[in-house]
């Protein structure tokens, strides 16, 4: 594990931004794992202000929420949309969202491409990874989810109400994350020191899904001086 010790919430973003910048040089028809979430907004910004070129890249989304197409502002399709695809030269063909029919057929889907290059994450304030919920077992593959009521109260800040937050969502499981060459984690705040700790130095088990991205080969951690508790 690489640990990235951020000044700030811009510091992360900048430093993330300058990882997957860097891998789109390396390679330009990367295929990047992408995340949602507030964590992860600055990151896409200072993407989009780099004016690079992202005409060949493919990207596939970890997780959306079951029921809430792009017309619907809090569905992630929507989020990528407005804060990142339409912001730069990305093909609209190369990009792709899990969702409950195509269940499992999404890990063969990336698997045909060749596999995820990068991987980037945020961090639920439960443990979770893309919607990958505390649990008795890790999950391998993508797959539906009941959410965690504590997840749909931490999300209800985008919402109406809590009735309107779904109670399912669709997720790349834990072995199609595990699989990218690269993850990156991106975690600020003060209220995610206390899971980022148990994450990346307590012991490896379902019921904190991202302490398994201990075990990963190349795994970076960008957290801000809250998260770290510094
Ligand atoms: C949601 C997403 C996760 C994200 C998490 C953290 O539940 N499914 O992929 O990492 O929220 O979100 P935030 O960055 O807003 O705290």
């Amino acid at each position: 594990m690489q640990l990235i010790k951020a000044r700030d919430y811009d510091d992360m973003s900048a430093r993330a931004a300058a990882l997957i910048a860097a891998q789109v040089i390396f390679k330009r028809d990367s295929r990047l794992g992408l995340a949602t979430g507030s964590t992860v907004l600055g990151v896409y910004k200072k993407l989009a202000e780099t004016g690079f070129d992202f005409s060949h890249i493919s990207t596939y989304n970890l997780d959306e929420y079951d029921g809430l197409d792009e017309t619907d502002k809090n569905s992630y399709r929507h989020y990528m949309n407005t804060n990142f695809f339409r912001r730069v030269n990305i093909k609209p063909g190369n990009t792709h969202f899990p969702d409950a029919q195509k269940g499992k057929e999404y890990d063969t889907l990336i698997e045909l491409a060749g596999g995820l290059d990068l991987q980037l994450l945020g961090l639920g304030h439960n443990g979770h990874i893309g919607f990958n919920e505390p649990c008795g077992e890790f999950i391998p593959l993508t797959h539906t989810v009941t959410l965690d009521e504590s997840t749909r109260k931490a999300n209800s800040r985008f919402f109406r109400d809590m009735d309107a937050v779904p109670k399912t969502a669709t997720t790349m499981g834990i072995r199609t994350i595990m699989c990218a060459r690269k993850i990156i984690l991106c975690v600020s705040g003060k209220e995610k020191s206390e899971i980022l700790r148990r994450v990346l130095y307590g012991p490896i088990l379902p019921a904190v899904p991202g302490s398994v991205l201990q075990l990963h080969p190349d795994f970076t951690v960008v957290a801000d001086a809250d998260a770290l508790g510094d």
